[in-house]
């Protein structure tokens, strides 16, 4: 989605603006633009598609030591370089970058031009630029606190005024945005990558909060004008984490870090012991995890498969009844809170906006809502009564690979705690953290074995269809792996229980139709292979993802990767590894961008 980044400070604003943006790509984004402040003159320029088309637009030395910039993920209006960001009042002195969606823009558009405002784009951002003008009485912080209370929707906005050098004023509701502190200059982003290489010192704005900030000074209110103190965090993040290194790209990288990512979901949260999990952000002493009858597992896309993933290990160990539900869906059916029930929030970013607002709905209803998030310091880590961050790492790449393996890995560390507070003996609690402290080697084994799956896509990716298949606990990981095959490849996949294929799917078996079985050695294997008869039966190829040594399944697949055997908890993340790996074949046979698919965005801040 949209990305935001500001400066002021001693430096020439302009490279730092398109570094910035640069370290925001990974968001998605269609156009980019630059607003860079001069002796009292504001120079705009903006540009559609990538960021090389705006660099190579941005004239040698541009002067001018303030600046904002921002990356657009087209909602209202077509891609073009006027829909862009930064926009301006129609007197030029005034520029701003929006991120998220002004609700009411339609009728503050209609009453700004009955004053005789022109309007220059069909955004619904333009409305703030023209409305800060209207309001603005010498003092942009003010007029930004008297906008913000006539705007409706989400918004992380930005804005500078000529007449006001040196000074930048930010505010939010719903829409990330983050105070870098450096010496003698101050940034403002969308997320911390924007500020990263500036700085580690970071501030969180939250809702209802504006904030101005000059080279060497910022301060924090709230929309009437009362002062908020506000803590100073400290990024952990290392640099060369959000770079790319010798790896090709960034979802290659993480799916080559998932050995060491996995380690660290679980490093220093295991009780050898008492064949336990330690998760001390929970804030929940035990006699309320004894009491909890119910868990709901809330998120979206991948998230979501990790908690579908989760959901069969907690009610088979733990034997609690839990589901996972699409944010999306839970938060407009007016979802019914039962006591002694547990929700999660699971988020890689903790900024979806499905995510968040699910989340909001659920508190306001009373319910005690954690967090399982890898970004330190979201909003939706932020807001959680309590949680487990995964400690994945920056994740770039659209396509979510490494944060699927770190969710599992805290969901499992979550399931073993509840389940040795009832039926799981000590004896079976420590088999299960062999298990789980064994997946790092097992995943690096798949890993090393990547040019296999690499001949696989090459013979298969120019299928137009795919079915991805599997039973069980291993059904969310067939859905994940399509999701990912067709986010960055763009061949369509459905993914399905292979018990289903029968009631409809099958109707798509043909010569031409690859379908993927996910077949472990565990209790289903047999009815998998069934299925995967049934495919060969009317000629369709098969491609079958088994446990080593497995010559029956060898002998009726077409093409067949092997993992090494597992605990059959476990074989979520073997079965994972090679799905990854395929998706990320397939599209750089037939090149794709993968790090930035076409219409997604790693961060989804609009409903
Ligand atoms: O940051 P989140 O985990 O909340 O993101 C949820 C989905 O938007 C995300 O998983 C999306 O489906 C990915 N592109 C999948 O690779």
């Amino acid at each position: 989605m949209c990305g935001i980044v500001g400066y002021c400070g001693p430096k020439p604003a302009a490279p730092i603006l398109i570094e910035g943006l640069k370290r925001l790509e990974y968001r998605g984004y269609d156009s980019a633009g630059i607003c860079v402040g001069n002796h009292g003159e504001l120079t705009i320029i903006k540009k559609k598609g990538k960021l090389h088309a705006l660099d190579a637009a941005v004239p040698d030395g541009l002067q001018g030591y303030w600046g904002i910039g921002h990356t657009r993920w087209a909602t209202h209006g077509e891609v073009n370089d006027l829909n862009a960001h930064p926009h301006s009042d129609q007197s030029g002195r005034i520029a701003i970058v929006h991120n998220g969606i002004i609700e009411n823009y339609g009728a503050l558009r209609e009453k700004l031009q009955h004053e005789g405002y022109a309007f220059r784009t069909e955004t619904d951002s333009e409305v703030i630029a023209h409305l800060l003008s209207s309001l603005y009485e010498g003092n942009l912080e003010q007029a930004l606190k008297r906008t913000c209370a006539i705007l409706k929707g989400t918004y992380g906005i930005v804005a500078m005024h000529q007449d006001e050098p040196d000074q930048l004023v930010g505010a939010r509701n719903g829409s990330p945005l983050v105070l870098g502190i450096g010496e003698n200059e101050m940034l403002l982003g969308s997320d911390v990558t924007a500020l990263i290489a500036h700085t580690r010192q970071v501030v969180y704005i939250e809702d209802g909060e504006v904030v101005r900030v000059t080279p060497n000074n910022y301060r924090t209110t709230d929309l009437r004008d009362r002062r908020i103190d506000k803590k100073v965090d400290t990024i952990s993040w290392e640099l060369e984490e959000i770079e790319k290194g010798n790896y090709r790209c960034f979802m290659e990288k993480e799916i080559f870090e998932q050995p060491e990512s996995i380690r660290r979901a679980f490093q220093g949260r295991i009780d050898h012991e008492h064949a336990t999990a330690h998760l001390g952000g929970l804030n929940m002493s035990n006699r309320e995890l004894l009491e909890i009858e119910r868990i709901k597992l809330v998120a979206a896309g991948t998230s979501y498969h990790a908690g579908m993933v989760s959901s069969y290990l907690m009610e088979n160990l733990a034997r609690i009844p839990c589901n996972a539900e699409l944010a999306s869906e839970l938060r407009y059916r007016n979802p019914i809170v039962e006591r002694n029930s547990i929700y999660f929030a699971i988020s890689q970013s903790g900024e979806t906006a499905d995510t968040l607002y699910a989340l909001r709905e659920l508190q306001r209803k009373g319910a005690r809502v954690l967090g399982i998030c890898n970004v330190v310091g979201s909003t939706i880590a932020r807001e959680s009564d309590g949680g487990v961050y995964i400690h994945s790492g920056p994740e770039i790449a659209v396509a979510s690979t490494k944060a699927f393996t770190s969710q599992l890995t805290a969901l499992y560390l979550y399931t073993l705690l509840i389940a040795r507070m009832r039926d799981m003996s000590w004896e079976q609690g420590h088999r299960f953290i062999e298990a789980l402290e064994s997946i790092p080697a097992l995943t690096q084994s798949i890993l090393e074995r990547h040019a296999e799956v690499e001949a696989l896509a090459r013979k298969y990716c120019q299928a137009q269809n795919f079915l991805f298949l599997g039973r069980g606990i291993n059904y969310p990981v067939a859905l994940e792996g399509a999701l990912k095959l067709k986010e960055i490849s763009y061949i369509h996949a459905e993914g399905y229980s292979a018990a289903e294929i029968k009631h409809g799917p099958i109707a798509l078996i043909n010569e031409q139709t690859p379908s993927l079985f996910i077949v472990p050695d565990d209790g289903l294997r047999e009815k998998v292979i069934s299925n995967m008869k049934e495919v060969k039966a009317r000629k369709g190829p098969v491609i079958a993802l088994a446990v080593d040594g497995d010559r029956e399944v060898a002998a009726i697949a077409d093409d067949v990767f092997s993992v090494p055997r597992a605990g059959q908890y476990i074989y979520p993340f073997a079965m994972m590894i090679p799905l990854q790996l395929f998706a990320y074949y397939c599209a750089l046979e037939l090149g794709r961008d993968v790090d930035q698919p076409r219409n997604l965005a790693k961060s989804v801040t609009v409903e």
